[in-house]
Formats: C-alpha cells, structure tokens, sequence
C-alpha cells in the first residue's frame, strides 16, 4: 500500500495490538522475498497474519476477529467455507487430486460455465486470471492474424509482461522493470473515455483483441462513461478485433452471468477466474465456438501450424473444479448477487453519510457488491447516499486511492476497529450480514477519529 509512514498514535497502536503479526513478519522475510506471496499484501509497517476465516470473518494471529472486505481477493462470494463447497472438496480429496486426464468435475464446470455466461459457446480452463488473459489474448491473434492488443488505461489484467502496461498511474509510463520494450510495444493502453482515440488506433488495421474490465478498471474504481461498452462492441465488430471482457472480478459477482449479461452486451471472449473456481485456484477462457475452436486437434493439412498451444499441469484440476461447480450451481441463483449488491448499496450509502455528518473530503462509490474509499479529495457529486461514479477525481487518483494519500492510515485505523479492507475498499459475500454493515460504519466513525487525533485528516 502507500508508502506514506503512520502518524505516532496510530502507529503505536498499530504495532501494539498486532505484535504477533510483526512478529511473524520477521520470520518470513527470511524465507519468502519480501515476506509475502502477493505484491497486493503489501503494507507499511507491516501486514496482518490470518490464523482462520469463517463466513465474512477472519481471525489473526493475536486472536482478534475482523471483518473480512478481501474475501479471497473476492473469489469468496459464498464466504470463507461455504459448506456445500467444502464438502464437495472433502469428497474429492479422497478421490484423489490429479488424474493427468478428463474427468467428469470438468465436464460439469464447463457446463455450469456455459449455462450462466452469455458469451460461452465453448470452455477452457487454466491455471489463474493472468494465465486465462495469455490465453485469451493468444488466440484473438490467432483468430485474427493480427499482432496487437488494445487496453485500457487503470484496467488490471494480472502479472503478464503484456497486460501491465497503463495499469498503475503514470498510466503513459512507458516500460516496466524486466519486460521487454518488444512486448510492450505490442500493446496500446489508451483512455477508457476516448472513443475517438480507440477509433484512430484499431484504423491502423493491426489489432487482435480489444480487452476491457466490463466494470470500468480495478472493479469500478474508474467507473465506464454510459455507453462504453456498447461502443467497444460496435467497433471491435467494425475492425475486425476480438472484444474480450475480462470477468474476473465481476463473473458470477454483477449478475449470475457477469457483466455481459447485466448489462447486455456480449464480447466475443470472455476470461474469468476467482468465483469460477470457488476460492480454489484455477480460471477459464470462454467464447465464440470460431475462435475457441484454434484449440482444437485436427487432421487438415496444415491445422498444426494454425493450432493454439495451451497446455498447463493444473489446468481444470479435480479439487478447482469440483469446488468451481459447486459454487456456480448456487450462483446461479440471482439472490446471491442481489444480497451482495444489497449490503453493499447500504455500505456505500452509510459511508458517504459518515463523511457527509462529519464533514471531511472524500467519497464512497461503486457498483454491483463493491465499494470503493477515497479521503481528503473533494468529490463534487457526493451525499448522503449512494454513488456509482465520483466527479471531480482525475482517474489516475482515483486509481490510486487505495493505496496513496490517507489509504495506509484508514487501512491500519481500519484494522484497530475490526474490519480488514482491500485495496482501501472491499467486496462483499452473501455471509456478510447487516449487522457487519452497522459496525462497519461504527468503525469507520470511529478510525476517522483516530485519523483526525493522528493528524491525518
Ligand atoms: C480483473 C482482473 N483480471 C485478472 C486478474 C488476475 O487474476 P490472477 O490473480 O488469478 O492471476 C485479476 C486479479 O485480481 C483481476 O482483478
């Protein structure tokens, strides 16, 4: 998170209630680089250790109970230990974990896959979200015989050499350490608000595949100006690109069939990860048959010289997909996004009206079962109440606003209080219950008083 250091009180707090963290924290950076397993984790002065999670809570290494707003970097839309999903893992493992070949799970998932996303004629399955994204990108080429990838400024699409390109503000930075300038030539990140510009370079004749978070970039952080998308359809249609929305985060979470089908616009590819696999890890490329067809194995002369290569050990493996098809048979069912986006409207809601009643800059906003903070930034469009999309914040603030200016504070404030935050927003579950909503607001009442003691706000 930021690198801005702690004010004294909460600092000192900080390191006091969560000694046995800062502890477990030494001895992990003798083994693990950086003492962590995901750049995301990272946070001054240190990360809270979970000893165990249930339902929408987490328990740390010194006992205290949290709310959890990560919720397995929001693959646990059920909650931690949804008992259908656990079961059916109970089951496999004694089953074994690895056939080296098809089995029935995989069938089921791509089934189930197939049922809920719109775009989804065929399925295939990997290893994460990045590896779905390779893929996907791999045979928009393919298909296209064209060599470039168009994204958009803010969008996060994984760790890959290709997709990192205008993710993180300075969006026009124009390489990143250990990629090649090669690669990221190939990709164009361009301003989500700028059909003219997207016009102008898929003109050019020489893109593959348009890629988007149908969310607007980090799940509605930069939110979609009205008709973006339909846009994008239209020109992927005119050009000749692949329109490839990455559902990673919103598959499975803003409607049982993701973005595309809440709000009706189908790409021609989609990737997915998180809730496809339950919490398990695992991800999967879906689309037109045309293009998912590259896959296949074919007697034509010459095919193999056409043939998309993927292969990957853990790819639909027995535990992800038994647990992958068991959560998408009760996310089927629209009441598990309709309670999430419920509890969150009400969080969002809450949120503004604490700010708005005490009087400090900043905002709430998001859509579908997610929430995004900002403080000490005047949001000229914030009330008491809901909000999909702040005005007034450049998109390179908003971008940043989880992890610059007042986000470390609120985040360690945030902890003392009993909730544990993500990226300075969160995600819900359907195990969160509007008792967790009203003392989140309770708590964040009272960690904006530790802000303005501390002297942040
Ligand atoms: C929209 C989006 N795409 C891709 C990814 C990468 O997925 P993974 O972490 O499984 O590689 C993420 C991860 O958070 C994501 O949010």
């Amino acid at each position: 998170m930021s690198s801005a250091v702690a004010a004294p009180t909460l600092l000192n707090d900080y390191e006091a209630a969560f000694a046995g963290s800062k502890a477990r924290l030494e001895l992990s950076q003798q083994s693990l680089a950086g003492g962590l397993a995901h750049d995301g984790r990272y946070i001054k002065p240190f990360p809270i250790q979970i000893d165990r999670a249930d339902g929408a809570h987490k328990w740390d290494v010194d006992g205290h109970e949290l709310i959890d707003y990560a919720i397995g970097h929001g693959s646990l839309i059920l909650g931690h230990n949804n008992p259908a999903i656990t079961a059916a893992m109970h089951a496999q493992l004694d089953k074994g974990t690895h056939y080296s070949a098809g089995h029935e799970g995989e069938i089921l998932w791509a089934q189930q896959v197939q049922k809920l996303i719109p775009s989804a004629e065929l399925v295939r399955f990997t290893g994460s979200g990045t590896e779905s994204n390779l893929l996907a990108m791999r045979l928009a080429r393919a298909y296209t015989g064209k060599p470039s990838v168009l994204k958009f400024e803010g969008h996060f699409h994984g760790w890959s050499d290709y997709l990192i390109k205008g993710e993180k503000p300075p969006f026009e930075a124009p390489g990143a350490p250990g990629v090649p300038d090669d690669v990221m030539r190939t990709v164009a990140a361009l301003p989500p608000d700028d059909m003219g510009a997207v016009e102008e370079r898929l003109a050019q004749g020489d893109v593959a595949v348009i890629l988007v978070e149908p969310s607007g970039g980090s799940w509605s952080m930069i939110p979609l100006a009205e008709g973006t998308l339909a846009s994008l359809r239209d020109l992927a249609t005119k050009y000749g690109a692949v329109l490839l929305f990455d559902e990673v985060i919103t598959g499975f979470r803003w409607a049982p069939g993701g973005a595309q089908e809440r709000f009706g616009i189908t790409p021609d590819l989609t990737t997915m990860a998180k809730i496809v696999a339950g919490g398990m890890p695992g991800g999967a490329v879906a689309g037109k048959a045309e293009i998912m067809e590259y896959l296949l194995f074919k007697d034509e002369p010459g095919w193999n010289a056409k043939k998309v290569i993927h292969p990957g050990t853990y790819n639909a493996n027995p535990l992800a997909a038994i647990a992958g098809y068991t959560c998408l048979t009760q996310c089927e069912d629209p009441a598990v996004q309709q309670t999430c986006d419920r509890l969150a409207a009400t969080l969002r809601a809450g949120l503004n009206t604490v700010l708005e009643t005490r009087g400090i800059d900043g905002a709430c906003w998001g859509e579908s079962s997610v929430f995004h903070l900002i403080l000490g930034e005047k949001v000229s469009n914030r009330t008491a109440g809901d909000l999909r999309a702040p005005e007034g914040v450049a998109p390179a603030t908003l971008k940043a606003s989880g992890r610059a200016g007042v986000a470390t504070p609120m985040h360690l404030a945030m902890a003392l209080e009993g909730v544990d935050l993500f990226n300075g927003g969160g995600l819900l579950s359907t195990r969160h219950t509007d008792e967790d909503i009203a003392f989140t607001l309770k708590a964040f009442d009272n960690a904006l008083t530790r802000l303005v003691d501390s002297g942040y706000l």
